[in-house]
C-alpha cells in the first residue's frame, strides 16, 4: 500500500469535510480519486477515524467522494456464481428491490386519512417488513466472517462504520414490524408520521449502505484477500449461516 498516496488522500478527504470546496478543487480531488484503489480508499477513512473523525462525518465524507468516483468504482467484479461477495451482491438486489416497495407503499398510506384494514397496503408493508428482517442472515455474513476477515488484515475503519450501520438499521425494520402489527391500537396520525419516520430512514440509509458495500467494502475486500482457498473456507462458513428467504437459488 502506497503511504503517501493515503497521506495525500487523507488531507483531500479533510478538504472535503471542511465545505470550502471549489471547483477547480472538485477537478483534482475526482483526478486524483479515479485512479485510486478501493483498499486505498478504506485505509485512509480508517486514518480518519483513528484521528478522532465520528462515524457520521465519514458517511457524510463517504457520499462526496462516492459523487466524484461513481463512473469507475465497482465495475471490474466479475465473480463466479456462488462466490460470497456475488451471493451478497444478489442479495442486495432483492433488498432494494424491497425499498421500492417500501417507498411506493408507504407514499400511498400517508394519503389516507384513517385506519381501515381491508386496505391491502398494510398486509403490502408487514410483507416487506418480514423481508427486511429475512436479511438478517446477510448481515451476519458480513459481520462474522467478511468484516472478521478484513479487519484481520489491517482494514479495521469501514467495517467498523457498516457495523453501526447494521445496528440502526435493524431498530428500524423492526419499529416498522411494531408498527405494522398494532395499527389498531395508534393513534393514526401518530401512526402515520412514525411510519414515515422510519421508512424514510431506512429507503435512504439501506440504499446508501449497500451502495457504499458495492462500490467500496467489496471491492476493498476482494482486493486484500488474495487467496481463492481463503474465499472457499469463507464460503463453507457462510452456508453454515445460511441464506435469506429471497436469496436467488443456484
Ligand atoms: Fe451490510
Ligand atoms: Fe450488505
Amino acid at each position: 500500500m502506497n503511504q503517501e498516496k493515503i497521506k495525500q488522500l487523507t488531507k483531500l478527504l479533510k478538504k472535503l469535510n471542511s465545505g470550502s470546496i471549489t471547483t477547480e478543487f472538485k477537478y483534482e480531488a475526482k483526478e486524483f480519486l479515479t485512479g485510486l484503489k478501493p483498499a486505498e480508499l478504506s485505509l485512509a477513512e480508517q486514518e480518519l477515524i483513528q484521528a478522532g473523525l465520528k462515524p457520521d462525518d465519514l458517511r457524510r465524507l463517504c457520499d462526496a467522494h462516492l459523487e466524484m468516483l461513481k463512473d469507475g468504482l465497482g465495475q471490474n467484479m466479475h465473480l463466479p456464481e456462488g462466490h460470497m461477495i456475488d451471493t451478497l451482491q444478489k442479495e442486495h438486489e432483492a433488498i432494494l428491490s424491497f425499498l421500492d416497495k417500501l417507498e411506493a407503499v408507504n407514499q400511498k398510506i400517508q394519503e389516507m386519512n384513517d385506519y381501515n384494514n381491508k386496505n391491502k397496503e398494510w398486509a403490502e408493508l408487514k410483507h416487506i417488513t418480514e423481508h427486511l428482517i429475512d436479511a438478517e442472515p446477510h448481515h451476519q455474513r458480513e459481520e462474522q466472517i467478511l468484516f472478521s476477515e478484513i479487519e484481520r488484515r489491517g482494514v479495521f475503519g469501514p467495517p467498523q462504520v457498516m457495523l453501526q450501520e447494521h445496528e440502526d438499521l435493524r431498530k428500524h425494520k423492526h419499529e416498522l414490524e411494531r408498527l405494522g402489527q398494532e395499527t389498531e391500537t395508534f393513534d393514526f396520525d401518530d401512526l402515520k408520521k412514525r411510519l414515515d419516520a422510519s421508512a424514510k430512514f431506512l429507503i435512504f440509509n439501506l440504499r446508501d449502505h449497500i451502495f457504499r458495500e458495492n462500490n467500496i467494502l467489496y471491492p476493498t475486500a476482494l482486493e486484500v484477500i488474495s487467496e481463492p482457498e481463503t474465499w472457499q473456507a469463507m464460503k463453507e462458513r457462510a452456508d453454515k449461516i445460511g441464506y435469506c428467504c429471497f436469496t436467488p437459488k443456484k
